[in-house]
């Protein structure tokens, strides 16, 4: 199938690993519907995708679900989607700013993709947390859970900035990586998040930032870290000290989920 979508959406779509997660973990809940399926072949569920974008995901769901809407504030991207699932009488597109919605059926799916690292930069943190009432008790989001992890590194660069493929920061870590946050996306995320944290170092050094990686469970059995469009490592600068191995650092971290990395602060006790 051939995807009408602008620059940004064609670089979402052509991210095999993060399609074929999200794919897996849909066809893994239609799985266990599977005595559910009526005449044509669908189950008779309400799957509601938040920010659809080109609609690849919502078209995912429309090849098992009998009633399936994605959601998209921005024209064109939603007019796009729309065409993408002309032939799919079961799914339809809403052009709508989903924090302008209320009152809807609850759904036995929510698809929310949430790719940006710790969640520090993405917007749809808002819309999970506004449709999470419209989810049926024995329904289920997908992602299910954002795990981060954090390593104390040495890095050039005196800005925050993320590695991806066209760019590769140079740093060297300095100390073992340390899981600081789990957020269960089946429950209304608390938004700022501030945690004290122990970074130990392992090597004699110059401390002057984080590495923050981020690995998402888009089920229980479906495990995904960073790849080229999706939750890319993020670098943070913090104040430079004079480090060696054996030394434990406190490191206050605080941002807002959906924030932007504007709501950054780390402070070193
Ligand atoms: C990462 S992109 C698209 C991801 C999509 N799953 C895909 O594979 O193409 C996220 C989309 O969510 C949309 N979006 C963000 N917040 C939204 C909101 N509150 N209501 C509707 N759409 C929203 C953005 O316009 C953007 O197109």
């Amino acid at each position: 199938m051939k995807f009408k979508v602008t620059p940004y959406h064609s670089n979402l779509i052509k991210d095999k690993q993060r399609l074929s997660a999200f794919y897996e973990g849909i066809s893994e809940y239609a799985e266990e519907l599977n005595n559910l399926k009526n005449e044509e072949g669908l189950i008779n569920k309400v799957v509601y995708d938040l920010g659809c974008g080109s609609g690849v995901l919502t078209y995912f769901a429309s090849l098992y679900f009998q009633g399936v809407v994605g959601f998209e504030k921005e024209s064109k991207i939603a007019s796009y989607a729309t065409e993408n699932l002309k032939d799919y009488d079961n799914a339809i597109i809403i052009k709508e700013n989903v924090l302008n919605l209320e009152g809807l059926q609850k759904a036995d799916l929510i698809i929310c993709e949430m790719l940006d690292t710790a969640l520090i930069d993405e917007e749809e943190v808002l819309a999970l947390n506004h449709f999470l009432p419209f989810k049926e008790d024995d329904g289920i989001v997908i992602p299910k859970e954002v795990v981060n992890f954090v390593e104390p590194v040495n890095m050039q660069r005196n800005n925050i900035c993320w590695e991806d493929e066209d760019y590769k920061p140079n740093y060297e870590i300095i100390g073992p990586s340390l899981k600081y946050s789990e957020i269960n996306l089946n429950e209304k995320i608390d938004e700022n998040f501030s945690s004290n944290l122990e970074l130990k170092i392992d090597k004699d050094s110059i401390f002057n930032g984080i590495k923050i990686t981020t690995v998402t469970l888009i089920t229980d059995k479906i495990v995904l870290g960073p790849t080229p469009m999706f939750n890319p490592p993020l670098f943070i600068p913090v104040d430079e000290i004079k480090v060696s191995k054996g030394d434990i650092l406190n490191l206050t971290l605080s941002y807002k989920m959906g924030g932007g990395i504007e709501s950054i602060r780390t402070v070193i006790n």
